[in-house]
């Protein structure tokens, strides 16, 4: 009654804003990612009748409130599945710096997902894998599949699933998150999606996409990093333009966004072929071919306001493996 799976996070080009249906996590458009070998995290849950309640422990840290409820809400949908009633200890450790800002939950709740129906020995399809994730966060669906990978919207729980478009070592992209501040993001996410229907650019957003997700398929498929950049560029400023459009407004970005998104432009002025995108909080994600890394993490160095960074390559989805944290 025990397992443990590793996740990891996925910067997405075409990104998800917004549930058709909130309750079950139906997005209103499709989205597509690619996971990250850098950011990764390592889940063990075991279920026991002895248990008096559902325990979460993530970086050695007890986790309680509405952090633990969501972790406790998703357990409750396995538990369902499997038709028990134990409760659960899970044990939770992430790869990359905490306070980094990277989102988490995407490889989160993909850990969570596969170590939790593995320990109830549950036997789900990728596919059923993928709907069970999305419940937990829209985007943890993603880190299930490998590589290059779309989130169907679908409509329904069945139909909202995500599947790989291409392996990870279909083309050697490079993201570079350059963390630009630590302070704790204002709104989540999940408020975000609550919120991106009141903005008058949501429709507007919604009407770009099937040609927008059309190009970027096309663009992974021949490895074309300028239609790729060009895209998830405009996608991202889109969903910000939502963001802080929304009743009430989300402003997400820090100084250091707006330094970057110039200094970007001004490399590919240089004739560097390097392109930004932005997930629901300030730190930039910057998108080149692999060649092209070390001088993109040169430039990064000589900026002030970048603090950090973090370098991935395409990486493999959500698998199980013994090495159990507890
Ligand atoms: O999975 P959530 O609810 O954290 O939403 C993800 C939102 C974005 O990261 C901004 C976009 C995306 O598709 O990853």
């Amino acid at each position: 009654m025990k397992a443990t799976a590793v996740a990891p996070s996925n910067i997405a080009f075409v990104k998800y804003w917004g549930n058709a249906d909130p309750r079950l996590n139906i997005p209103f458009n499709n989205s597509i990612s690619m996971n990250l070998s850098a950011a990764q995290t390592r889940t063990t849950v075991e279920f026991d009748p002895a248990f008096t309640g559902d325990t979460l422990v993530i970086d050695g840290r007890p986790v309680i409130g509405a952090a633990r409820t969501r972790v406790v809400r998703h357990l409750d949908r396995i538990r369902a599945l499997a038709g028990t009633d134990n409760y659960a200890r899970v044990v939770s450790e992430n790869n990359f710096p905490m306070g980094t800002g990277i989102a988490s939950s995407a490889a989160a709740f993909a850990a969570l997902s596969l170590a939790g129906t593995a320990a109830l020995n549950l036997d789900l399809s990728e596919r059923e894998m993928t709907a069970l994730a999305r419940q937990g966060s829209g985007s943890a669906a993603r880190s299930i599949p490998d590589g290059y990978v779309e989130l169907k919207a679908g409509g329904g729980h069945t139909t909202a699933f995500a599947y790989t478009l291409f392996a990870p070592d279909h083309w050697d992209l490079c993201d570079i998150v350059a963390i630009v501040s630590r302070r704790e993001k204002p709104v989540g996410s999940s408020q975000g999606h609550g919120a991106a229907e009141t903005s008058p650019h949501f429709t507007t957003r919604l009407a770009e996409l099937p040609a927008r997700l059309k190009t970027v398929r096309q663009a992974l498929r021949n490895r074309d990093v300028q239609a790729l950049g060009e895209a998830a560029e405009a996608d991202a400023i889109s969903l910000h333009v939502v963001a802080m459009t929304s009743r009430p407004p989300i402003y997400y970005w820090a100084p250091g966004t707006v330094r970057l998104i110039h200094a970007v432009q001004e490399w590919r002025r240089d004739g560097l072929p390097v392109y930004f995108t932005l997930d629901a909080g300030p730190n930039v994600h910057l998108i080149c071919e692999a060649e092209h890394g070390a001088d993109v993490l040169g430039r990064l160095s000589q900026i002030d306001e970048v603090i950090e960074t973090l370098v991935s390559g395409p990486a493999e989805g959500a698998h199980l493996t013994d090495d159990h944290l507890f």
